[in-house]
């Protein structure tokens, strides 16, 4: 074994979790090595936030999670919270600032948190590789962790996956760390595309196409979850916050139901329009809450034999019904976009077999799992960054 290429950690895939986590490691004295397969490190993090990264969230709770045990990211989010995170930020002077829900976006660019991020490695004289493909990996007792690799052997007491998810191919995604993890015995929940538009092949897809480029305040729910945002219509389907947070709870065949006036009794509306503005037509008054193409587009579909009816002439029940419409809009997406478009990969490695506390293998002593390859995947607006620091952090402090 050549010393030359012995570290007390490797860590595969220089993301937002695995250079952090490189390091803090780094900085307890350890001798680390990142090995990624892209031509650049921390890809992601220069295109998250429309490049402006939204690195944390000032609301975070375990509730803004999803994990087949709801349980497991308790321990490392409280021990590595965002104010934590928040404080290295404003230690590297980097400018930021809240947009709505709490979310923090840099001011300027994202690279500013991939900067803060190589600083850190710089600080704990960590190596970063790239271009460097893993051929195969497999542990000795004495030596620990032998890895043969495009760019050469390196063997580590310790090795951490942070190969992020499947989402965004072209961007150096790939199923390695579910490979890995299959390897070393660990079983995987099944993988899905996780905040990501819907996609339509009914009469849906037209309406889309037509209203392109138009964001209307929702409320949009499926079974038994709900989110209050923007859907933005676009020429493949339904896009937006509350369409990007849905989507991580959305089965595939699931109706979705759209309010399209969730802070109005939409029955009392109309029905004080029908005394009030007798003369008057439906779809001119709907126009004062909903842009004009959107009401075309719901007159077609819900009162197209009223269409030129004065408000006095259409009956109660229409106008009832066409409130439930409007306030309980059915739609059935034929799938989402997938991982080409998706924000993150919902399931992945299985969280009982990891301890919550270190992020470590129950299957294969000094093996790591940080980050989105671990089956825990945060809503919109922050929170998958957040993961990436705590459980960066939790492993960090026991390689
Ligand atoms: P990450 O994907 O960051 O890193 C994985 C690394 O492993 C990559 O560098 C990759 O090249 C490398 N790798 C993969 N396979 C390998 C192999 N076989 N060998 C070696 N290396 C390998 N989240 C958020 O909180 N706020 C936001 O604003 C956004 N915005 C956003 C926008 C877009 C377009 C996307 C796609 C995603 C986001 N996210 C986000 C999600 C966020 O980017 C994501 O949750 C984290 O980057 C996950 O960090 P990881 O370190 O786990 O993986």
């Amino acid at each position: 074994m050549s010393l030359v290429n012995h570290y007390d950690a490797i860590i595969i895939g220089g993301g937002a979790s695995g250079l952090f986590c490189a390091g803090l490691a780094g900085q307890r004295g350890l001798r680390v090595l990142v090995l990624d397969s892209s031509n650049k490190v921390g890809k992601k993090i220069l295109m998250s936030g429309g490049g402006r990264c939204n690195f944390t969230n000032l609301y975070v709770t375990p509730d803004n999670y999803l994990c087949q045990n709801p349980h497991f990211p308790k321990s490392a989010l409280s021990s590595y919270n965002q104010w934590q995170f928040i404080e290295l930020v404003e230690r590297y002077q980097i400018p930021y600032h809240e947009r709505k829900h709490g979310e923090l976006f840099c001011d300027d660019s994202a690279k500013d948190i991939l900067n803060m991020l190589l600083a850190e490695c710089e600080l704990g004289q960590v190596a970063i590789k790239t271009r460097c493909t893993i051929n195969t990996v497999s542990h000795q007792s004495e030596q620990g962790f032998n890895l043969v690799t495009s760019l050469g052997s390196f063997s580590a007491k310790s090795l951490v996956v942070a190969s992020g998810g499947l989402s965004i191919p072209t961007m150096g995604a790939t199923g390695f760390g579910y490979e890995l993890a299959q390897q070393f015995g660990h079983s995987l929940l099944p993988r899905t595309a996780g905040l990501v538009p819907f996609t339509f092949s009914d009469h849906i897809k037209g309406i889309s196409e037509r209203l392109s480029g138009l964001a209307v305040d929702v409320e949009l729910s499926t079974a038994n979850t709900s989110f209050r945002e923007n859907v933005l219509f676009t020429h493949r389907g339904l896009s937006g916050p509350v369409v990007l947070q849905l989507s991580n709870y959305w089965q595939p065949g699931a109706l979705i139901t759209m309010n399209l006036l969730p802070d109005s009794d939409i029955a009392a509306l109309l029905l004080n329009y029908k005394s009030q503005h007798a003369k008057s037509l439906l779809r001119n008054l709907l126009s004062q809450h909903l842009a004009k193409a959107l009401v075309a587009e719901l007159q077609t579909l819900f009162w197209p034999q009223y269409a030129d009816t004065a408000m006095a002439e259409i009956p109660d029940a229409v106008l009832k019904t066409v409130a439930e419409n409007l306030s309980a809009w059915q739609l059935k997406p034929s799938g989402t976009e997938g991982y080409r478009t998706a924000e993150v990969t919902l399931g992945g490695v299985n969280t009982d077999e990891l301890s919550s506390k270190t992020m470590a293998s129950k299957n294969q002593p000094g093996l790591f799992f940080i980050g989105e390859v671990v089956d825990v995947t945060g809503h919109l607006g922050g929170f998958n960054f957040q993961w990436a620091w705590a459980s960066a952090y939790a492993a960090a402090q026991y390689l």
